[in-house]
């Protein structure tokens, strides 16, 4: 199948960045700037019209959102999603999530929108929230992976947006990555894992947030988080009070154990080498918050020398604070450690360039768990199948 890449120059559409996400700092949605002439122009339309006509005809269209790019199909037809599985390589008890445009599109979905529901759609839709509700019986089987409930988020980012509401129907799309990979952040991630296996795929620059968005169960009396994102524990707590965390979240699974998010379970992100995070003990990875450890650095160079001396090629994930530190190694900084949103705008790309560079080992600083670090945390600590080596404050292993 050939599959069509369509660019989609935002500037010279006049329609808005998503990266006024993490600009915003994250504290609080961002004001939807469009109104309905000025941002959704005719020249859109008429970019967006093939896609919607092909997710109305049943084929998948991969498009940009404020998270990571999406790879897109009518929700509500259950061989259209059965093509998202086949294209991603991904089991089929792991469900979707359908993306809408407008509150009122959830209704028809779900038994019913909770009041907590509600008061976080108010706060933070358009935007990087995902809620999980019982589901109505127009949503498939197929969509949910067997489940009785749905996940359903509405995105902030206007080609994601206008494009739903012009196919006319929910969107279901996971990230737009073959299964076990890195999401993409973009189109050319999109394009090195989907191309020939899609109809379309939407260009429209990089992400902005660059991690997937919070995932939020309302069908209980107390919220729980299954998946950290950009709207943090701390902002939901703002809204609804008490929010609990499901135990997936944590630490790996038992086998026995049967997660909420079912995707959790599966060892996500995952680059080819063998990633290990590096944490000085009894810091919880805030020591480094500010300046990068000076034990966490010697530990990382000691673990470097050792497995450059037995002949494998090591890679480096630090900060720009630290990436001087480092005489050896391939090292690559995710971003600012003064700034979490540009660490969580570039951890899958340095993942992926890793991948393409085929180092055997990725040592990785380690970060703060609060506000968007847990979501960091937990992209960081999933890829690395949860091995962190511990130092102590001279950089020795413990
Ligand atoms: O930011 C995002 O959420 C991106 C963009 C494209 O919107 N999408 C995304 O989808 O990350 P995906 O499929 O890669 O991750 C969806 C997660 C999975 O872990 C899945 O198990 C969980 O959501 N999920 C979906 N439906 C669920 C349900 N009914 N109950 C519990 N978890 C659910
Ligand atoms: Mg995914």
């Amino acid at each position: 199948m050939d599959t069509k890449v369509v660019l989609i120059d935002r500037e010279r559409l006049g329609i808005a960045d998503s990266r006024k996400w993490a600009e915003a700092g994250l504290t609080s949605a961002p004001e939807r700037t469009m109104d309905g002439t000025e941002v959704f122009s005719p020249r859109l339309d008429a970019l967006l019209a093939e896609a919607a006509q092909i997710l109305r005809n049943g084929g998948l269209v991969a498009f940009p959102t404020e998270t990571v790019y999406g790879l897109g199909a009518n929700g509500l037809d259950e061989a259209a999603a059965g093509r998202i599985y086949k294209a991603k390589g991904r089991p089929s008890d792991n469900p979707l999530i359908l993306h809408i445009s407008t509150p009122e599109e959830l209704v028809p979905l779900v038994q019913e929108v909770p009041e907590t529901a509600r008061k976080l759609m108010e706060a933070f839709w358009p935007g990087p929230l995902t809620m999980i509700f019982e589901k109505s019986g127009i949503v498939p089987y197929g969509t949910t992976g067997g489940l009785d409930t749905v996940a359903v988020r509405m995105p902030d980012d206007p080609i994601a947006s206008r494009m739903i509401a012009l196919a006319g129907v929910p969107v279901a799309a996971p990230s737009a990555n073959l299964s076990g990979r890195p999401s993409p952040t973009t189109a050319q991630h999109v394009i090195e894992d989907m191309s020939g296996r899609i109809e379309m795929i939407l260009d429209g620059g990089p992400v902005g947030i660059g991690v997937e968005s919070t995932i939020v169960d309302v069908t209980g009396s107390v919220p729980v988080l299954l998946r950290p994102g950009a709207v943090t524990m701390e902002m939901l707590r703002d809204i609804v009070g008490e929010v609990s965390v499901d135990s997936a979240i944590a630490g790996p699974m038992a086998a026995d154990v049967k997660p909420k998010a079912p995707g959790m379970k599966y060892r996500h992100y995952a680059p080819r080498a063998e990633l290990v995070l590096v944490e000085e003990a009894g810091t919880d990875g805030n020591k480094a918050v500010v300046s990068g450890s000076d034990a966490i650095i010697a530990a990382i160079n000691r673990l470097t020398r050792e497995r450059l001396a037995e002949g494998y090629s090591v890679g480096i994930l630090c900060t720009d604070e630290t990436k001087d530190c480092y005489p050896a190694g391939i090292v690559r900084s995710v971003g600012l450690r003064a700034s979490q949103e540009s660490i969580a705008h570039s951890l899958f790309a340095v993942l992926r360039e890793f991948d393409d560079l085929n180092v055997d080992f990725i040592y990785s600083e380690s970060f703060a768990r609060d506000h968007l670090g847990q979501a960091i945390m937990n992209r960081l600590t999933k890829a690395a199948g949860y091995r962190i080596i511990y130092c102590d404050g001279f950089g020795q292993r413990l």
